[in-house]
């Protein structure tokens, strides 16, 4: 598989007056798995969006393998043709499934390699009902979203995604809405997801994973990127006070 780099640099967003990102620079490798975590309402999703321009950023640069994103030149938007071909290698999971309800699972996943793609309908699902199984879900694929759970639902909108055949994928909090048994499932789909070397940007609260599985963690607060490094260095031996602050309230509210 090939695998998409993205730079971002000296990235501002603002809400009318909100200055919702501040100079943001992040550097993310091909395969590699990059974590952004940060309490609530620091920019996570805002940056996230950025980087497949569903979010307009009002400075800096965003580049995928060192080609802009948004942009021809800086101030001069691109046409949504060239903009859509960008996104064709780009990924997104959200938190919530955003399936549709009157499809089966193998037609959700076929869906938008017929539309998009223009796949004829036999070779989309085809490629639907290979993604699936990857995913777990080879003896769900005739089961429509209400008949399966929130897991396997999110398992779903995972197949969806990569039977585009991204090169880059990015997750928004892709556990958040899920009880809390089935948010290993999921995980673990994402897990060999990066072992086969996909580039990945997981905005995420589970700090688990984040020790585990990913590259580099990323900590965001008030649309600062305040530290990225290891996994490590960023939860075990933060040297800034803002993250060690952090991580103490998530270790008060985690432990029983
Ligand atoms: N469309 C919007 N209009 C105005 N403010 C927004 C909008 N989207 C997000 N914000 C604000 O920007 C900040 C960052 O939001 P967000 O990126 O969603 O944070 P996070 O994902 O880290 O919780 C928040 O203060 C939020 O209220
Ligand atoms: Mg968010």
């Amino acid at each position: 598989m090939q695998a998409s780099s993205v730079e971002i640099r000296k990235v501002n967003k603002f809400y009318g007056p909100f200055h919702a990102l501040k100079d943001v620079d992040l550097n993310i490798l091909p395969g590699k798995v990059t974590c952004l975590i940060g309490p609530s309402g620091s920019g996570k999703s805002t940056l996230l969006r950025c980087v497949n321009f569903l979010e307009e950023y009002d400075s800096g640069e965003v580049r995928i393998d060192g080609q802009l994103i948004g942009y021809d030149a800086p101030g001069k938007k691109m046409s949504g043709r060239k903009l859509r071909e960008m996104r064709r290698s780009i990924g997104m999971v959200f938190q919530q499934f955003n399936l549709w309800p009157h499809m089966t699972a193998l037609e959700n996943v076929a869906e938008g390699l017929i539309r998009v793609r223009g796949l004829p309908k036999a070779e989309a699902q085809e490629r639907a009902s290979a993604a699936l199984t990857k995913v777990g879900l080879a003896d769900k694929m005739q089961n429509h979203p209400s008949r399966l759970s929130g897991g396997q639902q999110q398992r779903v909108a995972i197949a969806r995604a990569i039977a585009m055949e991204p090169r880059l994928m990015l997750f928004d909090e892709p556990t958040s809405a899920l009880d809390p048994e089935l948010v290993g499932e999921v995980l673990n789909v994402m897990k060999t997801l990066a072992s086969e070397g996909m580039t990945m940007v997981v905005v995420t609260h589970e700090m688990g994973f984040a020790a585990h599985v990913a590259d580099q963690v990323a900590f965001m607060e008030k649309g600062e990127l305040v530290g990225c490094d290891t996994p490590s260095r960023i939860l075990h031996q933060p040297d800034d006070p803002r993250i060690q602050s952090f991580l103490r309230t998530y270790h008060e509210r985690n432990s029983f």
